[in-house]
């Protein structure tokens, strides 16, 4: 069971199952992009996605309690076309951030985009995004290539955009 008093309890892996995300899981995903991203992907957007041959999609949901209904809170969502393949992208609702779920839906993309074949896989990143370039530094991922003043921020700054890959032939 998770503890009600710590805002952010560390979750078992028993709780945590990464699921292959079907069509019928467009709304989930379209209700996570939304309080993640903007410009956010809407459920339609996410349907014409998975109908496409070279989508690898992961969907990852929790269990709050032992008996609980497991709920969506993250997904990943790669596409491999030859040997190379792309994040397209990759989330985790707020409130299950930093407990690890990234990684797993990160390392579970890996492994899907690597058995159809892809041998490097590349993303790009906003320089000042802290969380998901920690996530691929944490993964291997090395930087490729930098796009300067790339992102346009409300307050007038812009911001890189890194372009990281992961050779996958070298992951162990
Ligand atoms: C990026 C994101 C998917 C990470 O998911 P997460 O479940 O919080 O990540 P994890 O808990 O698995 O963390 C894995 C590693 O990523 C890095 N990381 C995660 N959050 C971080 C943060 N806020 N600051 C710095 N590093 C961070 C750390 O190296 C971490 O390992 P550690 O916890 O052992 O230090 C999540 O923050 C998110 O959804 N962000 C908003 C959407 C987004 O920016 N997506 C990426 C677009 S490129």
């Amino acid at each position: 069971m998770i503890a009600t008093k710590d805002p952010y309890p560390p979750i078992e892996d028993r709780y945590v199952s990464l699921l292959w995300a079907e069509i019928e899981m467009a709304e989930d995903l379209a209700i996570m992009h939304v309080q993640l991203f903007d410009p956010a992907w809407d459920a339609n957007a996410f349907r014409d996605l998975l109908a496409e041959s070279g989508t690898s999609a992961l969907i990852a949901k929790v269990r709050l309690c032992e008996l609980g209904t497991p709920v969506p809170v993250g997904f990943a969502i790669g596409r491999v076309a030859a040997d190379e393949a792309e994040v397209l992208t990759i989330g985790v609702t707020e409130p299950f951030q930093r407990r690890g779920i990234g990684a797993k839906l990160a390392n579970g993309l890996l492994r899907a985009v690597n058995s159809a074949g892809a041998k490097c896989l590349f993303r790009e990143v906003a320089a000042d995004n802290a969380a998901a370039s920690g996530l691929y530094q944490s993964l291997g991922f090395a930087e490729t290539g930098r796009r300067k003043g790339y992102y346009n921020r409300r307050e007038g700054v812009a911001a890189d955009a890194l372009i990281l890959s992961l050779d996958l032939a070298r992951k162990p």
